[in-house]
């Protein structure tokens, strides 16, 4: 498994701005869209091409098209949603496979309540999102549910990562490819990273 931190200037701004105390809603829900756009158009670049020609203004043309595997993307309710939209904007044909998954305050152990997954999802390239990757507990419970359903490439597209995550994912998943924005210092003891968003759902969804 590797993580990418992908240092663009764009990037580097917008996070910063997600920082801010006090950030309205309607910003917070901007910016997340816009990253994860940037980071769609990262996680995508070595995806295969193929040649094909149409008839272009001129006659016909030699062009190129992905070639390969569809995409579906899966976001992990209810903060993942506040992803989509920038990932549709650069991938729009793209299905969407809802999961959700909750911690048991009793158990601690992540399960799952919401499994929507996409016909044929084992043909596809699945690209998790979801805003914040702290200890990797639901991160880890969708890739398990993923990779039960057939999933043979997965990749996750992050706001921010602790470290906690990042070995969570990497010891259970080693296959997984992981981006984000920003690797923070560390998880507090509520489960908050540190510095990171604060909680990014109910930022999103105006809930607080
Ligand atoms: N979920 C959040 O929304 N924020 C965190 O810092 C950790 C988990």
């Amino acid at each position: 498994m590797s993580v990418l931190e992908i240092r663009h200037p764009l990037i580097r701004h917008k996070i910063g701005l997600m920082r801010r105390a006090g950030i309205s809603t309607k910003n917070f829900r901007e910016l997340a869209q816009e990253i994860a756009a940037l980071l769609t158009y990262e996680a995508t670049k070595d995806l295969p091409l193929e040649n094909y020609e149409l008839d272009g203004w001129c006659g016909p043309v030699q062009v190129e098209k992905i070639s390969g595997k569809k995409i579906t993307i899966v976001p992990i309710l209810r903060a993942g949603i506040g992803m989509l939209d920038g990932v549709l904007s650069l991938i729009p044909g793209a299905k969407v496979s809802a999961v959700g998954v909750a911690r048991n305050e009793e158990t601690l152990q992540a399960h799952t309540y919401l499994e929507k997954l996409v016909p044929e999802i084992d043909e596809r390239l699945a690209m998790i999102v979801d805003p914040m990757l702290a200890t990797g507990g639901s991160m880890v419970a969708t890739i398990d549910l993923l990779k039960k359903a057939g999933c043979k490439e997965i990749r996750a597209m992050v706001l921010v990562a602790a470290p906690e995550g990042i070995k969570a994912v990497k010891d259970a998943h080693p296959d997984v490819t992981i981006y984000t924005a920003s690797i923070d210092s560390h998880l507090n003891d509520q489960g908050y990273i540190i510095p990171g968003l604060g909680d990014a759902g109910d930022k999103i969804f105006g809930t607080k």
